[in-house]
């Protein structure tokens, strides 16, 4: 009787020879009746699946969200009350770069959290980053095109990046963060998360609160320069799952203190700015951030393939007590991420363990590409479709507890302009002039300029355009970087510039 490390076929029966091929004479061509060789190069040729089509490269663990404060008044999500611990997963990312690119690259990071909560799984997929580039989401595929490689030239094109950027003013708030600082932390230890949206909580008693949802760093904001993110690429590609991986191997666990601001529902009417333009932050001497608690990562995965590169969060997964806004960008959210893991994974990514929630899962979904939990899952195999005269038997129904409270909606169904008419400076004038001191200023117009190296002309004063109206001494600080930069012509070996009349010349520099 073979013992149980006995090596064995998919179908189970032992294998005698992992070693040898079946060939005809010692010298001889191979048998096809090798079937496990035959397998086995099979198998090799579909151990990839599709990388994320954005968020490519990832970095994760498990940990736990704990609630130390009473919030029950905005919201009656199980998950949110004081004392309740929820275990947890995090997914961190850089957003352009493929699934090999370096992890010390400038780019917005992700900051996807998934909660395993006893109402099923809450995913706050935000990124390190309170606003976003866009407001429509129109705008997200284009944005990204311009972020992915030049489809002649296949290399990344600075040119694109700005002719976008430069004709969609609304992204100048977040290409100063991207280009400041906090566009490449040390490890995703040292970076903030934020929901970024506005999104909504609801109490018992029905009430509605917008939120905002905030994860403060506690290990600081440590950021390199690029001169030393370049040294760390020469030397190591995988920097940040080198310093999350070992940081919790040696038993330190990163924390954020989890924070939220709120809105009650009729007041977004009295908001001097629209609270659910995903460009704008609501200033905290209006909207003071108010203490949650705290989330903790503290396992790494066991396999790497099946626990992060497997995950499928979603804005969409939310549970009673938390749902969305208006904002256009969350609402087309709550479409794509679920669609996206369908073709990435399957149809029924949510049985992968890592997605799988902690409750027992009872729907009238059917069969499809892994159902592996025996056909239907209504509670009664009668019970395939709805209604049924099972409920008492066993087969699923409906909990009308979990029904969030209706939203009054008015207005015309229309197409409105979202690209006049809006402030698109303001906020941005407030960062860049008191919330930043001097040196990081001055960080930020060398990282823009040097970004803009070698871009068109006619592209870089559309862009200087914006600036001064954010502040003339933010533009003649990023000028005076772009013109040392072109100078130099450090940029020329992977930067010349893509014009309108030039069509076929090469990308340019990363600025994302
Ligand atoms: P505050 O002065 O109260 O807030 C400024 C906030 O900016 C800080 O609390 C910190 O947020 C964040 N910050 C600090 N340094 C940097 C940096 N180098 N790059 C990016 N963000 C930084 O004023 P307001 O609330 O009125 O915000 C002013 C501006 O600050 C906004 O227009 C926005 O650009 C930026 N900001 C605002 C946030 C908000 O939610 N109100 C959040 C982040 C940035 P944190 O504590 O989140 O690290
Ligand atoms: C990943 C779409 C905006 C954060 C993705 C993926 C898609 C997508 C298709 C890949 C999903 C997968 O294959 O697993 C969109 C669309 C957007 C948008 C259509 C706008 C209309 C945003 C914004 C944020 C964000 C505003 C943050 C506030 C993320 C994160 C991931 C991701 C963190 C990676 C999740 C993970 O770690 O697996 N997005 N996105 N996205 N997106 Fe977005």
């Amino acid at each position: 009787m073979a013992d149980r490390n006995t090596l064995r076929t998919s179908a189970g029966a032992p294998w005698p020879n992992n070693q040898d091929s079946l060939s005809a004479g010692e010298r001889g061509p191979l048998l096809l009746q090798d079937y496990q060789l035959i397998e086995k190069l099979a198998h090799q040729n579909r151990e990839r699946i599709p990388e994320r089509t954005v968020h490519a490269k990832g970095w994760g663990a498990h940990g736990k969200m704990v609630i130390t404060e009473d919030i029950s008044k905005y919201t009656k999500a199980k998950c949110l009350q004081k004392g309740v611990e929820t275990p947890m997963l995090a997914r961190f990312s850089t957003v352009a770069g493929e699934l090999g690119a370096a992890d010390h690259e400038r780019d917005v990071r992700g900051f996807a959290l998934k909660f395993y909560t006893e109402d099923g799984n809450w995913d706050m997929v935000g990124n390190n980053t309170p606003i976003f580039f866009v407001r429509d989401p129109y705008k997200f595929a284009d944005f990204i095109h311009t972020q992915k490689r030049h489809p002649k030239t296949n290399m990344r094109s600075g040119a694109a990046m700005w002719d976008f950027w430069s004709l969609s003013p609304e992204a100048i708030h977040q290409v100063t963060i991207l280009m400041s600082d906090r566009g490449l932390p040390q490890s995703p230890m040292h970076m903030n998360g934020y929901g970024s949206h506005t999104f909504s909580l609801w109490n018992d008693a029905g009430e509605r609160y917008w939120v905002k949802f905030h994860y403060k760093t506690e290990q600081g904001h440590d950021f390199y320069t690029n001169e030393e993110a370049e040294k760390i690429i020469g030397k190591t590609r995988e920097g940040y799952q080198e310093r999350l991986f070992n940081t919790i191997e040696n038993g330190q666990f990163p924390r954020w203190k989890f924070q939220i601001q709120v809105m009650p529902e009729l007041d977004a009417e009295k908001c001097d700015f629209n609270p659910f333009d995903l460009t704008k932050v609501w200033p905290h001497d209006q909207f003071p951030m108010i203490d949650v608690g705290y989330i903790e990562l503290n396992r790494n995965a066991d396999n790497y393939f099946a626990e992060i590169e497997n995950a499928a969060f979603s804005p969409s997964n939310v549970v009673p007590g938390i749902s969305f806004s208006p904002d256009k960008m969350l609402q087309a959210r709550v479409f794509s991420y679920a669609d996206a893991h369908r073709y990435r994974l399957g149809t029924h990514y949510e049985t992968i363990p890592v997605n799988r929630p902690l409750v027992e899962v009872h729907n009238y979904h059917k069969d499809g590409t892994m159902n592996v939990f025996g056909g239907v899952r209504t509670g009664n195999e009668n019970a395939y479709y709805e209604p049924n005269s099972f409920a008492d038997k066993g087969a699923a129904v409906e909990d009308r507890s979990a029904q969030e409270p209706p939203l009054k909606i008015s207005g015309d169904a229309a197409r409105y302009d979202h690209r006049t008419g809006y402030d698109d400076y303001s906020q941005c004038r407030v960062l860049v002039t008191k919330v930043m001191d001097e040196e990081q200023r001055q960080r930020l117009y060398k990282n823009m300029g040097g970004a803009m190296a070698g871009i068109p002309e006619f592209i870089a004063e559309r862009w200087f355009g914006h600036l001064k109206q954010v502040d003339p001494a933010y533009e003649a600080g990023v000028r005076k970087a772009w013109n040392e930069a072109n100078a130099s012509g450090e940029y020329a070996a992977n930067a010349a510039p893509i014009t309108p009349d030039t069509p076929a010349l090469t990308g340019g520099d990363a600025a994302g």
